[in-house]
């Protein structure tokens, strides 16, 4: 997006989604065209979007002539109950681009995906595609459609789930059983990962440093800010590996985040000076 010139301001999120009252404020600061999100099983946080916020994000997009691109990317990948239906389909306004993939939920290699816009828009999404592409590989497409029409898509979804969620568990038992209680985390009812919140004075980049020393990998949270990072958050992704594997990475990730804690409680604090007011 930035390689098309594009400007791109954070909105923050809470336990329901993107907040509302910082996004007004940022419509009226910015006066942004577009907002992307993802309301289900947001990457990286984990968090979906409560009905009520979504309703809400409607009405503030027709009220400010915003457009929404929802990015449904992992909203087949739920634990629990059913995923919330997407924001498309309370889109009365015509103001969401929605979009999805097969990447997280069969092949991540396949890269075939799918645009419902609103009416008006799609013979210039259609324009922009031919100038990105030319189209996508007919191969890959055919293929694809014919597992679709086979049916085996439902199966296979919940073989996944299944397994997923067992993952999931397991990164959570290992969590409480590993992480000092001065860290917190998202527990996720879908999609692939968690956001956790890292004690006082633990820096996530030189968490991950030592980390990938010792054979783990995550993603520190600074990656996922458009503006602000903050340095005191990761993600932990739980699909990849078998729960036992899981357990022994997050086993020796809260043995860090320990060592990290008593490093930083030895720092003696910066002594405070007295505030000097200018004028
Ligand atoms: C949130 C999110 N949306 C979209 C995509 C892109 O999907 P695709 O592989 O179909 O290009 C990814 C990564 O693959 C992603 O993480």
């Amino acid at each position: 997006m930035q390689l098309h010139g594009a400007d791109i301001r954070g909105v923050p999120v809470d336990e329901q989604g993107i907040r509302l009252d910082a996004l007004e404020e940022a419509i009226q600061l910015y006066r942004p065209r577009l907002l992307y999100t993802v309301p289900t099983f947001h990457n990286p946080t984990g968090v979906s979007m409560t009905a009520q916020r979504r309703n809400g994000l409607l009405s503030v997009a027709e009220r400010h002539g915003l457009l929404i691109v929802e990015d449904d990317i992992y909203g087949p990948l739920s634990y629990e109950a059913k995923a919330p239906p997407p924001l498309k389909a309370g889109d009365a306004g015509g103001v969401v681009i929605y979009l999805t993939s097969f990447s997280k939920v069969l092949m991540p290699g396949l890269r075939i995906g799918l645009v419902v816009p609103p009416p008006a828009l799609l013979d210039a999404l259609v324009a922009e595609k031919r100038v990105a592409d030319l189209h996508s590989p007919q191969l890959t497409q055919r293929a694809l459609a014919d597992y679709l029409a086979r049916g085996q898509i439902a199966a296979h979804l919940r073989g996944v789930r299944a397994l997923y969620r067992e993952r999931r568990d397991a990164m959570i038992a290992a969590l409480k059983r590993y992480f000092p209680p001065s860290a917190c985390w998202t527990v996720p009812a879908g999609g692939l990962c968690l956001w956790v919140e890292l004690p006082t004075g633990v820096h996530s980049t030189d968490l991950y440093l030592e980390a990938i020393e010792r054979g783990v990998a995550f993603t520190p949270g600074e990656a996922f800010y458009a503006d602000h990072p903050s340095t005191r958050h990761i993600r932990l992704a739980f699909a990849r590996h078998e729960p036992a594997t899981i357990a022994r990475g997050v086993e020796t990730l809260g043995a860090l985040v320990h060592e990290h804690v008593a490093r930083h409680s030895r720092v003696p604090a910066p002594s405070v000076r007295p505030l000097v007011p200018v004028v």
